[in-house]
């Protein structure tokens, strides 16, 4: 930079300023980053009419955050986003990832893409309340082929969900009810080896099942490779790290185990 004159953007830290320099004065503006940036990334909206795609201007317009860099990725909204959503804030980088979500009710929070190819999904009718906070592919920008799938119908208070791992994924049916602060992930996050050998422990295709009709209480948390069956509970607090295959079963405890056999519940009946 010249220190007389000088006209340019310039980040500093994580934000990106407008610098202007004339005769060694510097002036300093703060730049909005665009809401769609790199190649051929797409944010479609889909509306009773079909499909649309949105332009830079449209995109910025919706209000509702979303920052795509990188290069073909794809994000597909039904329009009740931008109807009944608040917060919402997508940023994708990376290339070839996709996100589509369906009809939702209500929902503030974030999806943060990074990496390649992973797919975000939620399919319709979901009531996402408070927040929701996706991530995939965390400060790694090689991680790949994360799933993460949202069956219809589901209500969430305070949901986290991390795959931070390659070929890692989290798939929840339908029906399913989420208190709040809960934990999702899909891996542990760093690597375990065994120390005589240096054999790597803890790198494979994890995957998280949850079955249909779960309620899933206040402050649980469920870790890699663990498996809820359909119309099952787990308890306030509990830590979900195994499979468990029997339907009907309350699951409680650290790490939980079946307390109760032979249940169901009903979303309707709140006290
Ligand atoms: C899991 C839960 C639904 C089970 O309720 P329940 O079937 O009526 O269970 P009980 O109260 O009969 O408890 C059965 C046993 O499990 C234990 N237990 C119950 N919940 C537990 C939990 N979260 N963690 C550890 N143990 C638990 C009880 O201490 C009891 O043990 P005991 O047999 O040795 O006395 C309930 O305890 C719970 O966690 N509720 C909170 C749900 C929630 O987070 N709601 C948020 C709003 S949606």
């Amino acid at each position: 930079m010249n220190n007389l004159f000088y006209i340019g953007e310039q980040f500093i830290g994580y934000k990106k300023y407008k610098i202007i320099v004339f005769l060694g004065i510097k002036i300093k503006f703060g730049v909005k980053p665009k809401a769609i940036e790199g190649t051929n990334n797409k944010i479609l909206i889909k509306t009773s009419n079909g499909i649309k795609s949105l332009n830079e201007k449209q995109v910025r317009n919706l209000n509702i955050g979303i920052r795509v860099s990188g290069s073909d990725n794809i994000i597909e909204l039904d329009e009740s986003i931008i109807k009944n959503g608040k917060n919402f804030n997508i940023d994708v980088s990376g290339k070839e990832n996709k996100v589509r979500i369906d009809y939702i009710s209500s929902i503030s929070g974030n999806i943060e893409v990074s990496g390649n190819k992973h797919v975000v999904e939620f399919d319709k009718s979901n009531s996402l309340y408070n927040w929701i906070y996706v991530v995939c592919g965390c400060t790694n920008a090689g991680n790949e082929n994360c799933h993460l799938k949202i069956g219809e119908n589901c209500a969430c208070g305070g949901l986290s969900i991390f795959l931070f791992q390659s070929n890692t994924s989290i798939i929840i049916g339908k029906e399913c009810m989420f208190a709040a602060e809960i934990i999702m992930q899909s891996n542990d996050g760093h690597k375990i080896f065994k120390n005589s050998t240096g054999e790597l422990l803890n790198q494979k295709p994890y995957k998280i099942e949850i079955g249909n009709h779960v309620w899933v209480g206040r402050r649980a948390s469920i870790l890699k490779d663990a498996k809820v069956p359909s119309n099952s509970i787990i308890g306030y607090n509990a830590v979900v790290t195994g499979k468990f295959e029997e339907e009907n079963v309350v699951l409680a405890g650290i790490p939980a185990k079946i307390i109760k056999h032979d249940i169901n519940w009903d979303i309707d009946n709140a006290f």
